[in-house]
């Protein structure tokens, strides 16, 4: 293992929801490299072992767990899962998602739950299950909301899922507080736009037009381009006193006006 330094995460272990999708997947493999082990929980179970074998493929230490995070028990289940096999946790990286583009006056009832649950309730159950073990076990620790771009000021086309991430930022923020005393810092992450499976029918032509025109950058981010957030995010020595924030990694998206 290199020495990461002030990034190292050595001896901390990593629970990564959502981890089987695009974005989280990286930032997982991107844990292990410096150094964390890794649980990752989606509700793919599939897709959550194949991201677990490809870290031990690497040298790692992962598991790869079926838990669908809007539901509380199978979050303690898989809570319990990860304290038998490394024993604590003291990182916690909620980015479960699905999107939408249904137009406004379309969203069915269930759609809206549906989506609020997966993208904003799964981060309140997660915060309450792993946040407690972590306030039990008394070492501190790191929680990391993905938030978006669309969080605000919002996005066309995306109405319930930029409401569920503005209560992202909202969850991040009221937990950096209350969680402070207990040496848990908790912040977001807002991607831009990073091509992954829960965006892809929302990018249309005119969509790709329209978000390029708007990143200085001009071009989709890499997911491995979040990598260095979340490792700084999770290192108790790099961000040390960083707690509340949201941090954009977005080609400038967010810094644009007209
Ligand atoms: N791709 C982007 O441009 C972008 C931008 C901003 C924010 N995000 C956020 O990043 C996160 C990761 O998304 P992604 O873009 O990699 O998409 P993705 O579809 O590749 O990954 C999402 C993962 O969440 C999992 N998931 C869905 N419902 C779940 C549930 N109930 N319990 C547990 N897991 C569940 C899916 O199985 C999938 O593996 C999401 O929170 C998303 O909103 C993505």
């Amino acid at each position: 293992m290199p020495d990461k330094g002030i990034f190292s995460l050595k001896g901390q272990v990593a629970v990564v929801i959502g981890g089987g999708g695009v974005l989280a997947g990286a930032m997982a493999t991107g844990l292990a490299q410096a150094g964390a082990e890794i649980a990752i929980l989606d509700v793919s179970k599939g897709s959550a072992e194949v991201r677990a074998r490809s870290i031990e493929t690497l040298g790692f230490k992962a598991i790869g767990l079926g838990c669908d995070a809007t539901s509380k028990t199978g979050l303690e289940q898989a809570l319990a899962d990860v304290l038998k096999r490394f024993g604590h946790v003291d990182i916690l990286v909620n980015a479960a998602g699905v999107n939408s583009g249904t137009p406004f006056f379309e969203i069915t009832e269930e759609e809206w739950q549906r989506i609020l649950n997966i993208d904003l309730t799964s981060v309140f159950l997660a915060c309450q299950v792993f946040g407690k073990a972590m306030v039990d076990a008394g070492k501190g620790g790191s929680i990391i909301n993905i938030s978006s771009a669309s969080s605000g000021p919002p996005l066309s086309k995306v109405f319930t899922y930029a409401v569920a991430k503005a209560g992202v930022n909202q969850i991040t923020q009221f937990l950096a507080r209350e969680l402070a005393p207990n040496n848990i810092r908790v912040n977001a992450i807002l991607p831009g736009f990073f091509p992954a499976e829960q965006n892809r029918k929302l990018l249309t032509d005119e969509r790709v037009a329209s978000i390029m025109g708007h990143t200085p950058m001009n071009r989709f981010g890499e997911s491995s381009e979040l990598v260095g957030a979340a490792v700084y995010l999770a290192s108790r020595q790099a961000s040390s006193f960083v707690t509340g924030s949201i941090l954009r990694v977005d080609g400038g998206f967010t810094a644009m006006s007209i």
